[in-house]
């Protein structure tokens, strides 16, 4: 039997404190249920101190969202974890999630604190919001670049005081791989109470290494990871829901756990960020890109038209994207033209695809991506040669105009 890896989404906080992407409460709500929907365990719903708009939308779905834990964020005072249990409090599950810096850059720059400060501040927030919720969740800010030896200890004081969950936030999107898997171990090994709570991660996608971070921290004992849809968030984002939630489908043989999260409903969560936020997922972007599953080079589209294993490690549908795409372009060769054409309807000989194809060709000297109708058009003028000349001449008027 897997252990269980427990998805935390914090698209409603991190991910809407990222420029360009704030939401109301209508639209926050809309992707809360969305998010309950893909089975998320965890929804991170806002900052209820931020803002009366951002609190009243933490509240709402504090009171309509039923499987997902509901969690709202506060700093480690006592007015902001007030604010932040009036918020959740009618959840079905609710959480508080409380967090202080624990690095020195942090704390002496920011904070103005000592490390004993630190402690005593962690053990009064902790303790205090214990007394208003069962489930509390400490976050040690700027924890990969925090002294270890005084991170284990907060956790240890975390955890005495009531912390349910203890979070190692990659703040800034500093670590490594497997600097960050160490940590997790030596975590695991050097806070003597950690059993009595989940150990959960928070990476920042700086380095372009959010995603892995969090999975080595998996391998390393990690009990929950923090991340967002298409991995919007604070600077270059956080760890991605989707790819972090695909890694460990796609390789579950490589995986002691895994997660509650409905994958076919990944990319319809993905547009609908999208559609909110009218922010567009870049083409490239894993699992959820426009190209993630779609072929234009000759080699690639022969071979997924022989065998889709040839060239893509998970099907479409099972991230919810309803098909491959076999894209015509400069990069297509004769097999995909002709796969296009027979779906239209043509059925035209060698020779015939012949010409069709090299005014095809031509077509995309013009033309980066050559669709239907340019292939109607390719098909209705120009399967004889006197067709090509006149095709060749047509194309060069439509596209130089
Ligand atoms: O990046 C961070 O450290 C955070 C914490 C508040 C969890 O977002
Ligand atoms: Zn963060």
């Amino acid at each position: 039997m897997k252990k269980q890896i427990k998805i935390f989404d914090t698209t409603l906080r991190d991910g809407e404190q990222a420029p360009g992407f704030s939401m109301n409460r209508k639209e926050k709500l809309r992707l809360a249920l969305q998010l309950e929907k893909m089975g998320v365990d965890v929804i991170e719903a806002g900052f209820p101190i931020c803002s009366d708009d951002d609190f009243e939308a933490v509240k709402e779905i504090a009171q309509v969202v039923t499987k997902s834990s509901v969690a709202g964020l506060c700093r480690a005072t006592q007015k902001d974890i007030d604010r932040a249990w009036e918020a959740v409090k009618h959840a079905a599950k609710p959480r508080i999630h409380t967090f202080i810096a624990t690095s020195d850059i942090h704390m002496e720059h920011k904070l103005g604190k000592t490390r004993e400060e630190v402690l005593a501040s962690t053990k009064k927030a902790v303790s205090y919001a214990k007394q208003l919720c069962y489930d509390v969740e400490f976050s040690a800010e700027d924890a990969s670049r925090s002294e270890p030896t005084f991170l284990c200890e907060v956790f240890e004081t975390a955890i005495k005081a009531g912390a349910t969950v203890v979070n190692v936030p990659d703040t800034v999107g500093y670590a490594l791989p497997w600097e960050f898997g160490e940590l997790i171990r030596f975590i695991k090994e050097n806070v003597s109470n950690i059993d009595k709570a989940e150990l959960s991660v928070h990476c920042h996608d700086d380095l372009g290494m959010a995603v892995a971070n969090s999975l080595a921290a998996v391998a390393n004992g990690a009990d929950q990871i923090e991340c967002t849809i298409n991995g919007i968030g604070e600077r270059a984002g956080n760890a991605s829901l989707e790819e972090v939630v695909m890694a460990i489908h796609t390789r579950a043989q490589s995986f002691e756990q895994q997660c509650n999260v409905v994958t076919q409903e990944l990319f319809p969560s993905s547009q609908l960020l999208s559609e909110i936020t009218g922010v567009a997922v870049q083409p490239n972007k894993a699992i959820v890109g426009e190209n993630a599953f779609a072929h234009e080079a000759g080699i690639h589209q022969d071979g997924m038209l022989k065998n889709s294993l040839n060239y893509e490690i998970m099907e479409p549908k099972t991230v919810g994207v309803p098909e491959s795409k076999i894209v015509l372009g400069k990069h297509s060769g004769r097999n995909a033209l002709n796969s296009h054409l027979k779906r239209l309807g043509y059925s035209f000989s060698k020779n015939e695809l012949d010409v069709v194809y090299k005014n095809f060709s031509r077509m995309t000297d013009h033309k980066k991506v050559i669709t239907d109708n340019d292939l109607i058009y390719l098909s209705n003028n120009g399967v004889t040669e006197i067709g090509a000349q006149f095709i060749s001449e047509s194309i060069h008027q439509l596209y130089n105009r």
